[in-house]
């Protein structure tokens, strides 16, 4: 999961591909390079750590005049992160330059061929077999060089290649990595991302797995696998800029955190109908979907699968449906049992997830009707899945996931009450009830994030813990688990969501004194149990944040500190307690000094298994 970039047209090229970059630092991070064309030959220039880095040692090196280049930003999996391991990598006589994304599976086998016959590699990754490979194929035509390369190559990647002798173009192409061309006036980019072209263009085709693209300044030729031309589909981003910056917020993370009454309401309002019923039909979606089904999958990895479990509390509640739900890595080499009886459901922000896209294709391999929740548009899963509900939280840049993972919870809602609908498990009544509840969560969202300070406050008080337990029980154990990983994944706290009546059977041993717990009660019909588990806890020393809907009288036995949510369904009490839990992880990551958007050894679009 590294991000890919490239340009060609009659602009300078550094500033379009720093700028390209910059957007995309969120797929990678640990190092960037770029190789441009210049008058006297390509020129590659490379250095671990951020964009900043690498722009500083490209000023350092004086005006640099290019109008086409490809550059880079890494997330190591091959190699450790340091300056030889950057890319782009260059052949041997420096004449060609290439940029990948991906993992290549078969590099020790290449690179073995390689040295026999003389290549000396001056990285560690796989990804450099692939320079030397294209250009022991080139003999002048870079389309048929790709071409020859993917023949050779196993693994998933994106990759872009530069040859001197071709100054104005790149080739490129991609097999289980997200790859883009950004279509300008005598200029086009290539992306792994679509803000990397957005300081060009709102024009963009997606490259198909196995094509492959030639891109010059005055157009854009793509072929399939054995050569022939590919006709594609203009699409055009409906987002702006702005909303992939930070609009003056001090992380990209607190900035979705506000957004996130805009990210509910867009993914809801045009599929309510007026008469207050789920409408999920533009998707292909209806009531004939959920009638014939045995069983929902729903597979997914990190956040998503969490926002999978909140799914399943609401399909089985409402619709009365067996929901098995399983992280993506474990569900396809688990010989699943699921075939054309069953409904798959896989969620992923970003499309791309290798171990989700790998679940979905299992479950279509055996029979299973596909629906993808994705935010990202035409990603790999949303082109792939019989269906497609788009999440619209817009793009989502910090690493760890806020909006778009409350718009995940929005679709769950309403393919469940779609599910209770279709089943008749819920009258119209209940479920036009449901659905007005569901309109207003977009408000209610907007009330609860105004305890961002009452949080701050709390984080500041706890910040310097290491560890801390977040319980619930029902949908506030599923809220629980995702609260647990925000603080791990920006804080680097270890901290465990435990279901509240299983915490006696183990883990009360690690609470001592001081100890923060974190404590959901949403749910009415179990809030007492829920307090006789809290109320140990405390007996034990802990210091418990209480986030609740309920009004039952609340002293010192039970909690230290209570955070008040308003009511709704408590099947989507989730959406609104995961937001104190949110701007809690967020600012004990500020206070903790980490890197809020771009947490260590995470990456936002993990391409690889
Ligand atoms: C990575 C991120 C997580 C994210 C997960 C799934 O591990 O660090 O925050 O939840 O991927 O990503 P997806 O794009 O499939 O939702």
């Amino acid at each position: 999961m590294c991000g890919i970039v490239g340009y060609t047209g009659s602009r300078q090229a550094v500033p379009i591909l720093l700028q390209g970059l910059t957007t995309l630092e969120y797929r990678g991070y640990d190092s960037a390079g770029v190789t441009l064309q210049t008058e006297n030959g390509i020129r590659t220039i490379k250095t671990k750590g951020r964009i900043q880095a690498l722009r500083d040692k490209i000023e350092a090196q004086g005006e640099i005049h290019s109008t086409c280049g490809i550059g880079h930003t890494r997330w190591a999996t091959h190699g450790a992160p340091s300056d030889r391991n950057s890319h782009p990598h260059e052949s041997m006589d420096g004449t060609i330059a290439l940029v990948h994304n991906g993992i290549i599976e078969n590099y020790l086998e290449l690179r073995s061929m390689l040295t026999a016959e003389g290549v000396v590699f001056k990285s560690d990754t796989d990804s450099e077999v692939v320079a030397h490979l294209f250009a022991r194929n080139y003999k002048g035509d870079g389309v048929a060089a790709m071409m020859d390369t993917c023949r050779q190559i196993r693994g998933s990647y994106a990759l872009a290649v530069i040859c001197r002798d071709h100054p104005d173009e790149m080739i490129c192409t991609r097999h289980d990595n997200p790859l883009i061309v950004g279509l300008g006036e005598g200029s086009n980019m290539i992306a792994s991302d679509i803000p990397a072209i957005m300081s060009i263009t709102r024009r963009f085709i997606v490259v198909g797995d196995g094509e492959i693209v030639r891109v010059r300044p005055q157009g854009v030729e793509v072929f399939a696998k054995d050569g022939s031309p590919v006709e594609k589909e203009v699409q055009t981003v409906n987002w702006d800029i702005e909303s992939a910056q930070k609009g003056g917020y001090d992380h990209f993370m607190i900035k979705e955190i506000m957004e996130q009454p805009k990210a509910v309401r867009d993914t809801i309002s045009s599929r309510i109908t007026d008469d207050l019923m789920p409408d999920l039909l533009e998707e292909g979606v209806g009531t004939e979907l959920f009638r014939q089904i045995r069983n929902i999958h729903i597979v997914a990895c990190g956040s998503a699968y969490y926002a999978g479990l909140a799914g399943k509390v609401a399909f089985e509640r409402l619709a009365r449906i067996p929901v098995l739900a399983s992280v993506a890595s474990e569900f396809r080499y688990s010989d699943p049992i699921i075939d054309s009886s069953d409904l798959c459901i896989v969620i992923s922000q970003s499309g791309e997830t290798a171990d989700t896209l790998a679940a979905l294709r299992e479950a279509k391999a055996r029979g299973a009707t596909t629906v993808a929740v994705v935010n990202v548009l035409a990603s790999s899963a949303a082109r792939e899945a019989d269906h497609v509900i788009y999440t619209w939280a817009g793009p989502e840049i910090a690493v760890a996931t806020t909006k778009a993972y409350s718009a995940q919870l929005s679709v769950m809602y309403l393919l469940a009450l779609t599910a209770a609908r279709a089943r008749g498990t819920l009258d119209d009544a209940s479920i036009r009830e449901y659905c007005r509840a569901l309109r207003e969560l977009p408000d209610q969202i907007g009330q609860v994030l105004a305890c961002g300070d009452e949080m701050k406050a709390l984080a500041q008080l706890y910040h310097g813990r290491n560890d801390a337990f977040f319980i619930g029980r029902g949908i506030d154990y599923m809220a629980a688990q995702e609260g647990s990983l925000k603080l791990k994944e920006i804080a680097y706290v270890h901290s465990e969501a435990y279901a509240g009546g299983e915490l006696k059977h183990g883990p009360i041993s690690l609470i001592e004194e001081g100890t923060p717990v974190v404590a959901l009660a949403c749910d009415a019909q179990l809030y007492e149990k829920q307090i006789s588990n809290i109320q140990s806890v405390k007996a034990r020393g802990a210091q418990v944040i209480l986030i609740t809907n309920g009004d039952f009288p609340i002293d010192e036995k039970i909690c230290d500190h209570v955070v008040r949510i308003p009511r709704c369904p408590y099947f989507m009490a989730a959406s609104l307690s995961i937001l104190p839990i949110q701007f809690f992880a967020y600012y004990v990551g500020v206070f903790r000094g980490c890197d809020i958007d771009k947490p260590r050894n995470l990456a936002k679009s993990v391409t690889v298994e």
